[in-house]
């Protein structure tokens, strides 16, 4: 149960075998959440790591789609969950448990239960990482997350737009009120490359998410373009990081992940020393 209003919600406790905790939001909707936590779980396991990936958008579950998987997980005999393996990665999804169209309609107890137990009841095994792709906003779900378990850090995803921009800097808000470091913030849809004169195309503006970044004194993972192949591979669950680091498609994906990956680890080293770092 959450706690009710005036009591101390319980300290988030650490999820054992899991090395790092890192949620994908942002303010906006439709900015490319998903797509970016799904290649960056992948790249993430193609350099070598052992990753879990968390589908909490339990309003809108489009990893199991993104991912091309739609089996059920195991319920095993002491009541706890197996996760799908998928490109080598440990996934869970609200989309696995409620297969189709009709939507599952949440109230927030429900909300914060089953993300504890997408947490808790789940056998993640030993991971470097765990992705948690969060739905769009400040709402519930980021607050039950940030209560059940104690996160490594918080990527911000945001596209050059000003109000894609104006939402994100609420999300920054929101992970600093709640004591979570920011790994960083990437700028998503950043530019289009025409494919007939390969001249760079500034379709939402570009540079924001940099800027604002840097305004916040926060790190800056990257910027990632609108690039139909992403769409596509999305749709058909084969995502683009499958093409390897060296596919043109791919690249500025796995420089955001190298970048989170060394995010990740300073912030774990500063955690370590006992630095505070003033946000
Ligand atoms: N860099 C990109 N290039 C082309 N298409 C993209 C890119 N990033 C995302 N998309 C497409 O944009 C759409 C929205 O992306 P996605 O579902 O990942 O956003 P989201 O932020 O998770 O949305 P929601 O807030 O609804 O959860 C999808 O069709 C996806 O394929
Ligand atoms: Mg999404």
């Amino acid at each position: 149960m959450p706690p009710r209003p005036g009591q101390q919600p319980p300290a988030p406790q650490p999820l054992s075998g899991v090395g790092a905790i890192v949620a994908v939001g942002s303010g906006k909707g439709g900015v490319g959440k998903t797509t970016l936590a799904v290649n960056l779980a992948i790249a993430l396991a193609k350099l070598g790591h052992k990753v879990g990936l968390l589908d909490a958008d339990v309003y809108g579950p489009n990893v199991p789609l993104m991912l091309g998987t739609s089996a059920q997980p195991k319920v095993l005999a002491d009541q706890r969950i197996e996760p799908l393996e998928a490109y080598g990665l440990k996934v869970i999804s609200v989309g696995f448990l409620n297969p189709g169209d009709k939507p599952l309609i949440w109230r927030g107890p429900m909300l914060h239960s089953i993300i504890r137990q997408f947490l808790g009841s789940v056998e993640w095994g030993h991971l470097d990482y765990l992705v948690v792709d969060l739905p769009p906003g400040t709402g519930d779900v980021a607050l039950s997350l940030i209560q059940t378990v104690p996160l490594t850090g918080a990527i911000v995803v945001s596209t050059p737009s000003d109000v894609s921009l104006q939402d994100a800097r609420k999300a920054i808000e929101m992970f600093r009120q709640m004591k979570v470091d920011i790994v960083g913030m990437v700028e998503n849809m950043s530019y289009f490359v025409c494919p007939h004169c390969q001249h760079e195309i500034d379709i939402f503006s570009r540079g924001g998410a940099e800027k604002t970044a840097a305004q916040f004194g926060v790190a800056f993972l990257g910027n990632i373009q609108l690039d139909p192949d992403i769409r596509k591979a999305g749709d058909s669950g084969t995502p683009t990081v499958l093409e390897g680091e060296n596919s043109p498609h791919a690249k500025s994906l796995y420089e955001f992940a190298h970048k989170v990956v060394a995010r990740v680890d300073e912030i774990k080293s500063s955690a370590s020393e006992g630095v505070i770092r003033i946000q």
